[in-house]
């Protein structure tokens, strides 16, 4: 809810600023009116990042080719690998991770372990009926197999999607700490085992 507020206030404010009535320091000040930390929802999530500077124009403003490709090839290098080369991990906690909607609201306990919430954009196991259509459906996605570039290309995806794509609207799950490199190997398996319900007919 918060971070849709958000959105409504910076959208609103960019249309505004584009027909010049409101300065940006005149939104900053309403953004900074109309928000308050509330635990770990704290309010410095309102700075963006390079890369989110880049994307929040309109779609009829996209980020300048040279930016672009400098920002993209910027994410590239900072992706972190899993240390011991091993990408997948156990596909029933990975499972786990895509089905919880939980982590980093004021009302999450920041101790328990942040879920994926992928099921909020992506059709994943088709005996699961409630998702979102924002992303593509990743059902039977094992069928790409596990070669060696398949399994960098995924695990890239899932670390910092700005990476392949700068104004992905995916969360950049590795990058910001939203999972850590064990739930990111669990849910790789949940997308590339052949034995998990993803790769599984009806
Ligand atoms: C807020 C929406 C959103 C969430 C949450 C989300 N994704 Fe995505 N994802 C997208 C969108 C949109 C795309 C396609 C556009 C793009 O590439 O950015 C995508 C693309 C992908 C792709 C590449 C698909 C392909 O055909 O190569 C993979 C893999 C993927 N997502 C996996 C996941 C997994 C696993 C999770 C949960 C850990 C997840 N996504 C959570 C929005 C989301």
């Amino acid at each position: 809810m918060r971070l849709m507020l958000r959105t409504g206030v910076l959208l609103a404010g960019a249309l505004t600023l584009s027909s010049g009535v409101v300065s940006s320091e005149r939104l900053d000040a309403v953004l900074e009116r109309s928000f308050a930390d509330n635990g770990q929802a704290t309010v410095d999530r309102l700075q963006q990042d390079p890369v989110q500077q880049a994307c929040h124009h309109s779609r009829s403003t996209p980020p300048d080719a040279a930016t672009a490709t400098s920002l993209r090839q910027e994410r590239l290098d900072a992706v972190v690998f899993p240390a011991d080369g091993d990408f997948l991990g156990d596909w029933q906690r990975g499972a786990e991770v895509a089905d919880n909607g939980r982590g980093l609201q004021s009302s999450d306990d920041p101790a328990q372990p942040n879920g994926g919430n992928c099921y909020a954009c992506h059709q994943l196991a088709p005996d699961e009926v409630a998702y979102g259509t924002l992303g593509p459906s990743l059902t039977g996605y094992g069928a790409r197999g596990q070669s060696e570039p398949m399994l960098r290309y995924t695990w890239t995806k899932l670390w910092d999607t700005h990476a392949y794509n700068l104004c992905s609207h995916m969360p950049r799950f590795g990058a910001q700490g939203i999972l850590t490199e064990q739930q990111l190997k669990d849910i790789m398996a949940f997308l590339l085992d052949p034995a998990s319900p993803v790769n599984q007919d009806l």
